[in-house]
């Protein structure tokens, strides 16, 4: 049941970093939301149920809500641990990725791994790195993806993944932290939000990055990314069950994550072929609570031209009445016990900041922001 691979990852010019693949066992439960839906089957089906949605999510929502549904159930969860090849990293950054792409998000080959959160976090920071496979994603246990497959039960994993790491009880992880970082892309800082409410005292310090609190645009995103049934799709049919939905050519991953003028066209290509579902259980399950408990240090990094929470400008304020300054500043009065709170509207940044020329500019703001605490 158990499998780890050992692997020497890239070798730069003066530092290597160890990765480590894992398969890590869990047994979690959640309050999901039931649904009555049947999975969408067919392009025809996932068009119909995102033009429905987008053009009136109040009253779709109402007519297919059942109501709460305790879920649970045992799992596998794809991951990677990385750390410098001298040893445990000073801190273990634990990095959940967003709707559309798997862990390799962080840790992308192209241009070799030019690009790659994870070699500068490790190699040059010396950080240790845990990603992880969302469940019901890629190298993870998949999952009905209307009543199975939704953001509380994804949480609950995050959840216990974090205590197993803090235990220092994974297999294949010998190293043991006292210090953690909770990272999130897009989604997967939904679930760091939820989390570090949950777990105030657990990390030192959060950062959400193509995040914000404005729920305005998510239609944008769900029409934009020209999203078809997995059932349709030649490569992602054979993994996915019914119900998960992807973008069906490199436009619909453009439009959701790419901003004009800040990417190279292969790796548009690249990001196509890495490219994950989503369960449509996950989409109508986004969200994150208004207040938060988190007694941490607290970071929101978003493209200024990030398509879902920002519309395509995070200075364009007329969503929140000119209230604050900016998209992300918004969030500030919902961190009221954060030890700090500080944001990066990242220029020319689009949606899915670790792909663009922007990278660069995105990295140094996260690695300014954790030396300045
Ligand atoms: C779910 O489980 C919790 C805790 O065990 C319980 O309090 C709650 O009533 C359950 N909810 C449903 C909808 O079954
Ligand atoms: C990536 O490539 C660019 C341009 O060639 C270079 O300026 C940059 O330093 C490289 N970054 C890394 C992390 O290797
Ligand atoms: C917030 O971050 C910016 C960089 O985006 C930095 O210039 C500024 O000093 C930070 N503010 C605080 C209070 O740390």
């Amino acid at each position: 049941m158990f499998k780890s691979t050992l692997l020497l990852a890239l070798a730069t010019a003066v530092t290597a970093r160890k990765c480590q693949n894992l398969n890590i066992p869990i047994s979690i439960s959640a309050t999901n939301t039931a649904f009555n839906l049947p999975p969408p089957a067919t392009d025809i089906d996932v068009a119909n149920l995102l033009i429905n949605f987008a053009e009136d999510s109040t009253n779709f929502f109402k007519s297919i809500l059942v109501g709460p549904k305790n879920v649970s159930g045992h799992y596998s969860i794809g991951a990677t641990y990385c750390q410098p090849d001298h040893g445990p990293g000073k801190a273990l950054q634990i990095l959940t990725h967003g709707a559309g792409f798997d862990r390799s998000y962080w840790d992308l080959s192209f241009n070799s791994h030019n690009y790659s959160y994870v070699a500068r976090a490790v190699d040059e920071q010396g950080y240790s790195t845990f990603s992880w496979d969302r469940l019901g994603i890629s190298a993870s246990s998949k999952g009905d993806a209307v009543n199975e497959i939704q953001q509380p039960l994804e949480g609950a994993a995050l959840e216990k993944l974090s205590m197993l790491l803090r235990d220092g009880s994974i297999r294949g992880i010998s190293a043991k932290f006292d210090k953690f970082i909770h990272v999130g892309h897009s989604f997967g800082s939904a679930l760091t939000y939820n989390f570090i409410h949950a777990n105030p005292d657990f990390s030192d310090a959060a950062i959400l990055t193509g995040f914000s609190q404005v729920g305005n645009f998510v239609t944008s995103f769900l029409l934009g990314g020209n999203y078809g049934a997995v059932k349709d799709n030649a490569v992602l049919a054979a993994k996915y069950p019914r119900g998960y939905i992807a973008p069906k050519n490199p436009t619909g991953v453009q439009i959701d994550f790419f901003a004009p003028g800040d990417f190279d066209p292969k790796m548009l290509a690249n990001a196509f072929a890495i490219g994950q579902p989503s369960a449509i259980g996950e989409f109508l399950t986004i969200g994150s609570n208004d207040a938060n408990d988190f007694k941490g240090h607290l970071y929101i990094v978003t493209g200024d031209r990030d398509l879902p929470f920002c519309g395509g400008s995070c200075y364009d304020t007329t969503a929140i009445q000119g209230a604050f300054p900016d998209l992300l500043a918004a969030s500030k009065p919902n961190f009221p016990s954060a030890a700090s709170f500080n944001t990066t509207i990242v220029p020319g940044g689009g949606h899915g900041l670790n792909m663009g020329y922007s990278h660069k500019d995105t990295y140094d703001s996260m690695f300014n922001f954790l030396s300045s605490y």
